[in-house]
């Protein structure tokens, strides 16, 4: 009998398997090693310093016997990571998590031109599930979750980049999150036909190197932090709901997401920083097919 040519055609008898960003932080590392411990699955890393992914990977290993966790390198806020990853990427995605944050207290730009906030809170989570799109709709059933907050607030769709408004990290960082809430509003819609569901929550107070630079500790554990998003990416709920917020595992209400209007608008420019209209410097259109890096 002949083997399936994709990965699509046998996707239930394989491990499921979970892309982890933000894996070296205090949250993402939970995340990383409670879907370890889940029976049946892969988790791969994504990081962008290798010392600290070797070392991560070796810690959840141990901690979970689980062997199959390794690691990716990505700098998320680089647009050409981020299609680098997809394009050596092989076999299926069944669990995307979103979790990857910084929130500098200085106004830095990344090489491509792109305030970092904005470039890794927002257009980091925007890209992956962007490119990763087709490799979920085949492996799908799917799940995208999107570590969000409930310290969100203050979106200028005209000023995403702070380059109006004088810079605060603790503005950028508020604004990014709610961004991240009303992506994945919008993701939600346009891939829920696909069976991928895209839901976004709050993990939890974390005493994390981000939540110092915002001048906070954090009362939870980072195993508290893991809890939500892990049990949106493993509960059939997280499957069955789509396009909700969840804070502790409730649903809460979001109000970011219901105005539709910013909602499209948001996705709209994000959508542009990709296709060329907003990429800084460093790339250049070449022609009606892609990119080239300069
Ligand atoms: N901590 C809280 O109280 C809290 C509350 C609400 C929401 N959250 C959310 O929870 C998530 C995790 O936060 P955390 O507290 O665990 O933060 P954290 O400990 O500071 O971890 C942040 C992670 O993101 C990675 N990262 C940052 N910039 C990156 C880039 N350009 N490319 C690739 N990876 C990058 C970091 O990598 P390195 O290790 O290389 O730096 C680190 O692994 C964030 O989305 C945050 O907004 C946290």
């Amino acid at each position: 009998m002949a083997l399936p040519s994709d990965f699509s055609s046998n996707k239930n008898s394989g491990p499921r398997v979970y892309l982890v960003t933000g894996a070296t932080g205090a949250i993402g590392k939970a995340i990383a090693r409670k879907l370890a411990e889940t029976g049946n699955s892969e988790v791969v890393l994504v990081c962008r310093d290798q010392n600290k992914a070797e070392q991560t990977v070796k810690e959840i290993m141990d901690l979970t016997g689980n062997s199959r966790v390794r690691f990716e390198l990505a700098d998320l806020s680089r647009y050409s990571n981020i299609r680098r990853l997809v394009e050596r990427w092989t076999g299926p995605l069944h669990g995307l998590i979103n979790n990857a944050a910084c929130t500098p207290r200085t106004r830095l730009v990344t090489p491509e031109g792109i305030e970092m906030q904005f470039a890794t809170n927002v257009l980091g989570y925007f890209r992956l599930i962007d490119e990763f799109t087709a490799i979920l709709k085949a492996s799908a059933p799917a799940r995208i979750v999107n570590v969000a907050s409930y310290w969100a607030g203050g979106l200028d769709l005209n000023d995403l980049q702070f380059t109006r408004r004088r810079y605060d990290n603790n503005q950028a960082y508020r604004q990014s999150k709610q961004a991240d809430r009303m992506l994945s509003a919008a993701f939600s819609e346009k891939l829920e036909p696909f069976h991928i569901a895209v839901n976004a929550c709050h993990p939890g107070d974390v005493n994390s190197t981000l939540s110092n630079d915002l001048g906070f500790g954090g009362h939870e554990t980072p195993d508290q932090g893991a809890d939500t998003p892990v049990w949106l990416a493993t509960h059939p709920i997280g499957q069955q709901k789509t396009g909700r917020y969840y804070e502790y595992r409730r649903v809460a209400n979001c109000t970011f997401s219901l105005d539709r209007q910013a909602v499209n608008n948001l996705y709209e420019r994000c959508a542009n920083y990709s296709t060329g209209d907003n990429m800084g410097t460093y790339y250049r259109k070449t022609n009606t097919f892609g990119m080239q890096e300069i």
